[in-house]
């Protein structure tokens, strides 16, 4: 089994919040991303997938179709854009990197399957020193 690691960057607006909560108790649990005038990060998404590789190829998929099914599926969806508002696949989930990492990996795991790969990891920087990593559905 070989890993390959695409990265791809984006930046967009979230808030973390829960909305029956008053904004106090959101700025308790979920900090200053809990900002109800929004804010913004420069996240860096990292996909890894896996496979076997093909003797003849090389290649455990062809880099060109992972970034094409990156950039449609996720990056043109996301980038300077309001997750809470603006991204379907975020519509009603809390914006929390966690989340993200859960809602890309649901996407991103068809697409990559039928392109001949497997989605292995799901790792987001909200910034330098916060880093999510979502690895599936664990039995
Ligand atoms: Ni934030």
């Amino acid at each position: 089994m070989v890993y390959l690691t695409r990265r791809e960057r984006f930046s967009a607006a979230h808030r973390m919040y829960i909305p029956e909560w008053s904004d106090e108790q959101n700025l308790e649990v979920f900090g200053k991303c809990s900002n109800p005038s929004w804010h913004g990060h420069d996240y860096v998404l990292f996909v890894t997938v896996k496979g076997p590789l093909p003797e003849k190829t090389g290649l455990v998929i062809n880099i060109n179709s992972l970034k094409e099914i990156i950039r449609e599926m996720i990056i043109d969806k996301v980038d300077h854009k309001n997750l809470n508002l603006e991204v379907d696949f975020m519509k009603g989930i809390n914006a929390t990197t966690e989340n993200l990492a859960v809602a890309i990996w649901n996407e991103l795991e068809k697409p990559l399957r039928e392109a001949g790969c497997e989605l292995h990891c799901i790792r987001i920087d909200e910034t330098e020193n916060n880093t999510i990593e979502y690895y599936g559905k664990k039995d």
